[in-house]
């Protein structure tokens, strides 16, 4: 599985983190910055990058980290066909993957500890999607929003 990251400033420790998590199991980590927590820097062009890799197939799934997770959530669900998940514990990031088909998690490093934020990354890996029932007709609807309003 190959993995898109990034982070602003405030989420560079736990982009850290989760990328040395991610290659400790084996996986591959496609790395889009920041690349220091010193220099402030704005989250959205890094939390783009990692959107435009998930939407052009490039990698399966993205992980960006803000100091709320907001912002790079926010910036991430601006993409067509990008279904980015703010997840606060692992129940969410679970029902983000099997309900939702969320492919992009958004982290917030000022508001979780790193055990946690960990944990969080390993449930969302881990669950798949419920595929060919309800949900998939409610992720439907979400493409035809997103028609309809970059329509508009
Ligand atoms: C940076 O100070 C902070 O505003 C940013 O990391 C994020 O939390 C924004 O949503």
């Amino acid at each position: 599985m190959k993995i898109a990251i990034g982070s602003d400033h405030a989420g560079y420790p736990l982009k850290q983190a989760v990328k040395e998590h991610l290659v400790r199991q084996g996986l591959e980590c496609v790395d889009y910055g920041t690349q220091n927590a010193v220099d402030s820097v704005s989250y959205v062009g890094y939390a783009a990058s990692v959107a435009e890799a998930v939407q052009k197939k490039a990698v399966d799934l993205g992980i960006v980290v803000c100091g709320t997770g907001l912002g790079v959530s926010m910036t991430v669900n601006k993409y067509r066909g990008i279904r980015g998940a703010l997840c606060c514990n692992e129940y969410m990031a679970r029902m983000a993957r099997q309900h939702n088909d969320a492919n992009v998690l958004a982290l917030g490093a000022r508001v979780l500890g790193s055990a946690l934020a960990l944990a969080i990354v390993d449930a969302f890996l881990a669950e798949p999607f419920e595929s060919g029932g309800r949900h998939q007709v409610r992720i439907n609807e979400i493409a035809t929003v997103e028609d309809t309003c970059f329509k508009a």
